[in-house]
């Protein structure tokens, strides 16, 4: 705010005007002033105590304005002095009436700032929801943890040992080209981890033993981008070694999950396949939940669907991490996230996971 003297200074320094016109100029100039603040205090409104003493200590306090401008009184002709007292009169009296009205309002809690309307409903808070891969992934996680599997994670940049060589796939190994594998250019012996099966290993490494572990998480392959393929994708990962476990214990577990999962009218088969971690090894598929088994487009008209690929811990892979296996036995598998959840919600399309359309991910709210 200018102060008042800054105001009135063309008109208290004639310099070579006549006193009169000074004292005319201060008048005219004076009024206009009140006229200002007068708009000023009309428009004024608050609902905020901190806000409405500032008004009073600008308007009415004793530094305030209403006491500044009685001071002009003096350069003020002095038949224009009533009339100016009484336009002063009325503006003090604007002021505190103002004051003592939002005052009182502001007691009355009615008090509200202008163009406020508080009946107005508030803008809604849109709220997320959790990812579909997400809600599955919690789920699977969830069965296994209910019969004694904790959760373990490990590292989406991985070394070779631990992606290939640990897991039985030795350089030069043809199985090495199952996976397409997203290499450092700088550095061919780190990597985008292709599978979640290095966290197998870290955890046989660390030596502490039985180890009943599931273990979530994202993997990369240099896939061109489809409907049934992406270059990153999900997979959960479960592993058991102690003394004395069986191919039998392995097909339990498995039945088990299926079961909790897909629900208790699922059938399961399992085929013998081949991974270079595990011997035997085992891919497992569910009746088609689409057309309960009589064949559609999504089974491919078989009535059934591979969900997951499993065997036993080959005994290189125990040796690998320091674990006797003459001693030890242990089953493991791997399933992707993705299928699973297409197959739980029918979307056909695994880029939808990626894309984050909106409209596709609110379909999943409180799903699980
Ligand atoms: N790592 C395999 C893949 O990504 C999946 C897998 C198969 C994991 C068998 C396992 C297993 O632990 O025993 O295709």
């Amino acid at each position: 705010m200018r102060k008042l003297h800054q105001l009135f200074a063309p008109a208290t320094n004639p310099a070579g005007k006549s006193r009169h016109t000074a004292i005319f100029a201060a008048m005219e100039n004076l009024q206009q002033q009140i006229a200002a603040y007068q708009d000023e205090i009309n428009a004024f409104h608050t609902a905020d105590a901190e806000a409405l003493e500032a008004f009073r200590i600008k308007f009415l306090g004793t530094k305030g304005i209403v006491k500044g401008l009685m001071t002009e009184m003096k350069n003020i002709a002095p038949d224009e002095r009533k009339a100016f007292g009484q336009t002063m009169n009325s503006f003090k009296q604007l002021a505190e009436e103002k004051y003592e009205q939002l005052k009182s309002s502001a007691t009355a809690g009615t008090l509200q700032p202008a163009g406020e309307d508080y009946t107005l409903p508030g803008e809604a808070i849109t709220v997320g929801t959790r990812h579909p891969l997400t809600l599955v992934r919690q789920q699977i996680t969830e069965i296994f943890k209910r019969i004694g599997f904790a959760v373990a994670e490990g590292p989406e940049i991985e070394d070779d040992w631990h992606n290939f060589g640990a897991l039985n796939l030795p350089e030069d190994h043809p199985a090495r080209d199952m996976q397409d594998t997203f290499y450092i250019s700088t550095n061919p012996a780190i990597m985008l981890r292709t599978h979640t099966s290095n966290v197998q290993i870290r955890a046989m490494e660390k030596g502490k033993l039985p180890i009943r572990l599931i273990m979530p998480g994202r993997v990369y392959r240099n896939e061109t981008i489809s409907a049934r393929a992406h270059c990153f994708f999900h997979q959960v990962e479960g592993l058991y070694v102690a003394e004395r476990v069986s191919f039998a214990d392995l097909k339990q577990t498995l039945y088990f999950f299926v079961k909790e999962m897909f629900g208790q009218d699922v059938k399961i088969r399992f085929r013998p396949s081949y991974f270079p971690f595990t011997e035997p090894s085992a891919e497992m598929d569910i009746s088609c939940l689409i057309c309960g088994g009589k064949g559609c487009n999504v089974c491919k008209y078989t009535g059934w669907v591979e969900i997951l690929g499993c065997g036993m811990v080959h005994p290189n892979v125990l040796s690998n991490c320091g674990i006797d296996p003459e001693k030890y036995t242990g089953f493991a598998f791997g399933m992707g996230i993705e299928r699973i959840a297409m197959l739980k919600y029918q979307v056909k399309d695994l880029r939808l996971f990626s894309e984050n359309d909106i409209r596709f991910l609110r379909q999943f709210t409180g799903a699980v």
